[in-house]
């Protein structure tokens, strides 16, 4: 049977609270993502904590910095034993080699492309002149020269992403169930939809962590896949 590919995004400010959501839909999720804010909030005691549950664990950090500190960070974080982790694309070709030699075998180390909250003008702003979509293809293939895992990326260009790069382990958030409250989205896709177009891994937040029952959402979502 394939290991169940949801990873279950803990944005939650508080320990307690994070870990018992966790600990009640564990049955029915893959794995565990920490970021950031998680992160700078429980630092390695937090993320042992959830390391108790016996589920890997994503580290989405998005490191970016010179390639000796970002080596020096993945080395720093190897004793939690990430399963995965992320670093920005943009950080060039020597910074991602560097975190991939650094990462262990066993942690997949991934790509953040271009962030979706920046637009045509933020990037121009930043002297970026291709638009959002051409810069993460380029991105995208710049990760995989650089020898990374994959990537992360939206529902909608996993298929495409896929088709170019095979073997890639692609990180898909921003998923929504079907029976879910889309709001005015109306181009939802679903965690059945990103696995069938390639994804590896789903990145599911809030249809379970607010959901009025998480046990329930998290078996409702596991029964599609
Ligand atoms: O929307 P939801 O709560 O399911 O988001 C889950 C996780 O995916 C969050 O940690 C969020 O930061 C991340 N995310 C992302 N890129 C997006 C949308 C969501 O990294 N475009």
């Amino acid at each position: 049977m394939n290991r169940n590919p949801v990873y279950l995004a803990l944005d939650l400010p508080r320990l307690d609270a994070a870990e018992a959501l966790a600990r009640k839909v564990s049955g029915h999720i893959g794995g565990i993502k920490l970021g950031l804010e998680f992160f700078c909030a429980h630092g390695h005691h937090g993320v042992h904590e959830l390391h108790k549950l016996g589920l890997p664990i994503f580290l989405d950090l998005k490191l970016h910095d010179i390639p000796n500190t970002v080596a020096a960070a993945m080395q720093a974080i190897h004793v939690l034993e990430p399963a995965i982790v992320t670093i920005h694309a943009a950080g060039g070709r020597a910074m991602m080699e560097d975190a991939k030699a650094a990462a262990g075998e066993n942690c997949k180390v991934v790509a953040v492309t271009v962030l979706t909250s920046l637009d045509d003008d933020d990037l121009t702003a930043i002297g970026v002149s291709a638009d959002p979509h051409a810069q993460a293809l380029r991105l995208a293939e710049l990760a995989h020269s650089a020898g990374l895992d994959g990537i992360v990326c939206s529902g909608h260009e996993v298929g495409a992403v896929h088709k170019q790069w095979k073997d890639g382990f692609f990180v898909v958030p921003g998923l929504r169930p079907a029976e879910g409250k889309t709001g005015d989205q109306k181009r939802i896709v679903t965690p059945r939809q990103a696995r069938d177009n390639g994804a590896s891994v789903l990145v599911i937040g809030r249809p379970i962590s607010r959901a009025e029952d998480p046990l329930a959402a998290a078996r409702s979502i596991e029964a599609t896949l």
